[in-house]
This record gives C-alpha cells, structure tokens and sequence, in this order.
C-alpha cells in the first residue's frame, strides 16, 4: 500500500509538477510534461501505449525512456490525434511558446521563421506546409509533413529536439551560453529569459566541428537528398573549387578562390554590416551591424539562404541585402531588390 502510493506520488510529480525549463530547451527531460501533450485522466485506450515506447532505443541516459516508462499506464491518449493541430494549439499566437505558424505574434525575429498558412503572404509556396501529400523537390518519397517529422516530441538531446525521439547523436547538436566548437549550434542565452532571447535571429549561430560537413545541411537533406553533397560529388560538382552544379554548401569556404569573377568574396562578405548566418569553425561571425574582417572557413548552409520552416518570399529565401537590420524576410533593400539581393553579399556585382 505504501509503495503504491509512493509510486503515486512519484507519477504526480511528473505529470503536474510545473518544472522550471532552461530557455531554448523544452519538451526534453525535466521539461518532458506529459500533461501538455496527453490527457492524464483520460482512461487507456485499447492496445495501450506501447508502439512508441518500443520504438525508442535505450538512451545512454535513461531517464526519458524511464519517465515515459514509470507514466506510461496513466498518461493517455493525446489531447488531439492530429499531430499539427496539438503542437499549433500552443505553438500559434500563444505568448508562452514560440509562434511557428504564419504572422508572428511575438516581438522577435523568428531563427526559423514561419511555416505556410495557404494564404497571403504565407502562401504554400513560401515555405514548408503542413499536412498536404508532396514530394520534397531533391527527394524521392511523398510525405505528408507533421511538426513530429522534423522534431520528436519526446526530445533528445539535439538543437530543437531535431530527428527522432533521443536520437543518438542527434542530428544537430549545440552548446548554450558558452560556444563549443565540437558542436553545431551556439545558443547565445545561458540562462532561463524572453522567448526572443531563446528563437531570435540573434541568439543562435552555426559551428562548422567538422569542415566541409554541416549537420544542418546533413539534416536537410535527409528530405532533399539530391540537393547536398561533399565537393567532387558527381551531383554537386566543385573538386578544383568551380563548375558547381549544383550551389556549395560546407563543401566550398567564402573567398577560397581568390579570382574574382562569379566567385564569392570573403572581404566583400565580412563587409555588409549584417551578415547571413554562415557556419564558422573557428566560432567567429563578427558583430552584427558592423562591418568585420572575415576570418577563413566561412561557408553557406541551407539555412543561410532560407528559413527553415519559411517566410513571406518564394522558396523561403532570405532577402538581406546586409545594409539594414534583418527582418524574417530580408531586409528593406532585400525587398526592393527580390530574393537575389542575397547573392550578391557573398557574389558582390564588381
Ligand atoms: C502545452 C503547450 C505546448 C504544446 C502542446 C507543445 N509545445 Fe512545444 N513548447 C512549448 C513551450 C512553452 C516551449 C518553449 C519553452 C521556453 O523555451 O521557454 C516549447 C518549445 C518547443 C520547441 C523548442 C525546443 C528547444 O529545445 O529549443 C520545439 C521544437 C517544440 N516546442 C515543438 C513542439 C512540438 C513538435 C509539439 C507537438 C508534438 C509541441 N511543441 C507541443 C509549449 C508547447
Ligand atoms: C510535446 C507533446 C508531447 C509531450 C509533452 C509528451 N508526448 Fe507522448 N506523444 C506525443 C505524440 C505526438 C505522440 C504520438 C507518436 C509520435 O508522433 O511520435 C506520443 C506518443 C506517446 C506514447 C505512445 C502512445 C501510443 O499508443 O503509441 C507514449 C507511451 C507517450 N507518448 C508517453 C508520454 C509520456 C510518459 C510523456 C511525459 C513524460 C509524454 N508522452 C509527453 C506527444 C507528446
Ligand atoms: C522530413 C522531411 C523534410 C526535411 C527534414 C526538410 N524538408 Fe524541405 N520540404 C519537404 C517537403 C515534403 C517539401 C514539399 C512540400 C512543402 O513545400 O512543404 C519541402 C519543401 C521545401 C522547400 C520548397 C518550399 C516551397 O514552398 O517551395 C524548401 C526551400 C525546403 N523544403 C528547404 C528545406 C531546408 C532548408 C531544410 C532544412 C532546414 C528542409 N527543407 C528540411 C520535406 C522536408
Ligand atoms: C521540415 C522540417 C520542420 C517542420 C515540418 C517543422 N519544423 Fe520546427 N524547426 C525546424 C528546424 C530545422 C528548426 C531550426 C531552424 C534554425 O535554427 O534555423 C526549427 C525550429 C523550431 C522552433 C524554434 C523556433 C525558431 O523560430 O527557431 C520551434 C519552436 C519549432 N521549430 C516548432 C515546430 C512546430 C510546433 C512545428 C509544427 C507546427 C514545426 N516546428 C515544424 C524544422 C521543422
Ligand atoms: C546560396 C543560397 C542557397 C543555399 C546555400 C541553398 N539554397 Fe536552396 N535554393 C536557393 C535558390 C536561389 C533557390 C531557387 C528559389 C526559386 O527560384 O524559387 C533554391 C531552391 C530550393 C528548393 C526548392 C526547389 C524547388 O524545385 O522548388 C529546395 C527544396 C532547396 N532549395 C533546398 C535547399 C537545401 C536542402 C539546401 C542545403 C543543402 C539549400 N537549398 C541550400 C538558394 C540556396
Ligand atoms: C554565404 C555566401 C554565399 C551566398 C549568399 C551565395 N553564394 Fe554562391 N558561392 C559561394 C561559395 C563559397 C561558392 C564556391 C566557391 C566560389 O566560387 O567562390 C559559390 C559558388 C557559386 C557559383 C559557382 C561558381 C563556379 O565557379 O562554379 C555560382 C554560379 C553561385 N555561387 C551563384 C550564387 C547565387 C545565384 C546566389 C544567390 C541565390 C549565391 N551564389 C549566393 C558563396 C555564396
């Protein structure tokens, strides 16, 4: 009796315990709350909950498979069997969690940006959609696209719970608060604060740990395979640094070929007094708003040039100029000139 009310006790504490969260992580551990997701009181459906508990591999640290084993009986079926319509009821003009859907209604920049709505200026074709059947341009297999294909709703130990449910290692790995080399992303908030100091433009920055490869892209092009590849690569072209078929991305640095012409500029990069967000291996990405030096290393990924969940321009593109603050679109010379304003801060037009 006694152990069946400390078990008890042991569950309440994990379904309704508000546990404090560290900014720019969630839905992972200690900020696993099931409650947010699943209907504690509701009663077992049939079957149980067993197909996604096999599915998760042992982690190294056990814990999440241990919370979700220790709650499994009590914790429910989910508040809502459309997956998209259960991560927006929070996720879309809610102040407390980051707006992923369309217009923003917070005041910060959004990193990723803003998945599709089908109508204006979030029309299908600026960006991903959610729940329409479609092949991923570069990709084999149709899909239907859920928040749940990208991010696992159980976590892992990734950048923004990308991949699979503890995923080992994650797809995109980070540091927080002080930049790691060997990982891929540098969140700049060390410490629990505004959503916009976590999801905004100017918190988040990109490692290269292992040149010429970016987990970002890796990521990417788990969907859109045909679009990424190392140089040499007989999709990508590039092995003398040129005739690229297809646009470099961690493959080729910034300015590595000193000729001119259509090649790209590191001095002429460095110099926009704000930058497109570039991988860097050595950590450094100057100081936004003033012009910089550059440093060797520097290279494009796929989300220097799009949002990765989308924006008000085709195909998710940045339109940023580099002379004026960023907007999730570009900037202010970026929508004079259209999407291609992008190019020329790395392409200048001499
Ligand atoms: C009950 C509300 C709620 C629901 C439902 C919800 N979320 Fe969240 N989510 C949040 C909050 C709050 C945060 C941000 C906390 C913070 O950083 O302060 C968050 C953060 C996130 C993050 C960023 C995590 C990180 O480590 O950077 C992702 C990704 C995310 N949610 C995905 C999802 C997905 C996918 C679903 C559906 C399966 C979902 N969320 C459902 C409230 C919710
Ligand atoms: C952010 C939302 C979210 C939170 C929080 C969450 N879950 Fe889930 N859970 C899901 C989704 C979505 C599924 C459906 C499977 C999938 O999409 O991978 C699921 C499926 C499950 C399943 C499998 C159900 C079945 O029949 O297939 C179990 C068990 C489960 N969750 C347990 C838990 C436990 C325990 C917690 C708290 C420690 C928890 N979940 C927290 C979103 C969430
Ligand atoms: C889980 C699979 C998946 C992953 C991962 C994925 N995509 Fe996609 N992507 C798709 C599908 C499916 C489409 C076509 C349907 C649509 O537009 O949403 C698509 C479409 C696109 C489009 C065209 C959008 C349009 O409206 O024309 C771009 C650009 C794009 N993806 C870029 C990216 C980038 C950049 C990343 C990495 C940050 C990425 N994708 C990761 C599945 C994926
Ligand atoms: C095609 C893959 C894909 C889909 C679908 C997707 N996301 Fe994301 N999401 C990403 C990637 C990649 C990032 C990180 C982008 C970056 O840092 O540039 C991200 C970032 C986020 C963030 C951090 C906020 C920000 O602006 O950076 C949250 C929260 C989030 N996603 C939640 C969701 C939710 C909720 C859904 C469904 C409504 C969803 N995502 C659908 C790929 C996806
Ligand atoms: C140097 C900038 C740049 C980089 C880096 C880049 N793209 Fe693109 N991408 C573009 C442009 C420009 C287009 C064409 C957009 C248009 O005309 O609508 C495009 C188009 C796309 C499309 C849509 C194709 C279609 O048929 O609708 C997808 C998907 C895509 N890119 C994925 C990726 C992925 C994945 C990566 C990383 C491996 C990547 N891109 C890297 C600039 C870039
Ligand atoms: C963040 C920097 C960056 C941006 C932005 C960028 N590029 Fe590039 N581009 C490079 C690098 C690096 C290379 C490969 C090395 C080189 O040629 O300098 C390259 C190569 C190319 C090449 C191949 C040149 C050759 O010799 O084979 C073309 C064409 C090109 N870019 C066009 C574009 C277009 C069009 C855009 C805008 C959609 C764009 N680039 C945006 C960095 C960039």
């Amino acid at each position: 009796m006694g152990e069946r009310r400390s078990s008890t006790r042991m569950l309440g504490a994990i379904l309704l315990l508000p546990l404090s969260s560290v900014a720019g992580e969630y839905h992972y551990q200690s900020t696993l709350v099931c409650s947010e997701c699943h209907s504690p009181e509701a009663a077992r459906g049939p079957g149980g909950p067993s197909a996604l508990l096999a599915s998760i591999a042992p982690p190294a640290d056990s814990t999440l498979r241990d919370s979700l084993d220790a709650a499994r009986s009590a914790v429910g079926p989910l508040k809502s069997e459309d997956t998209n319509e259960l991560c927006l009821s929070c996720h879309d003009g809610q102040a407390a969690a980051p707006d992923v859907l369309g217009g923003h209604a917070g005041r910060y920049v959004r990193q990723a940006g803003a998945l599709t709505t089908g109508s204006a200026p979030y029309e299908d074709w600026k960006g991903h959609t959610l729940g329409v059947a479609a092949v991923p341009p570069g990709g084999h297999a149709p899909m239907t696209l859920t928040c749940t294909s990208c991010h696992a709703p159980h976590g892992n130990a990734g950048y923004r719970n990308l991949g699979r449910d503890d995923e080992q290692p994650p797809p995109v790995s980070y540091a927080r608060g002080t930049n790691d080399l060997t990982k891929d992303v540098f969140l700049r908030a060390g410490a629990p604060g505004g959503l916009g100091a976590s999801y905004g433009v100017q918190g988040v920055d990109f490692n290269e740990p292992v040149p010429g490869h970016a987990a970002m892209d890796v990521f990417c092009a788990s969907c859109h395979s045909a679009f990424y590849g190392p140089d040499g690569d007989p999709r990508m072209g590039g092995t003398d640094g040129t005739r690229w078929f297809l646009h470099p991305t961690s493959a080729a640095d910034i300015g590595a070929q000193q000729s001119g012409g259509l090649h790209s500029s590191l001095s002429a990069f460095a110099a926009n007094p704000y930058r497109l967000k570039v991988t860097s291996p050595a950590g450094e990405w100057g100081i936004q708003g003033m012009p910089w030096a550059g440093v060797a290393g520097l290279s494009a990924s796929c989300v220097t040039c799009h949002k990765a969940h989308g924006n008000q321009n085709r195909s998710a593109l940045i339109a940023l100029s580099g002379q004026g603050p960023p907007t999730e679109d570009g900037d202010a010379a970026g929508a004079r000139m259209g999407p291609m304003a992008l190019c020329m801060q790395c392409h200048p037009v001499n």
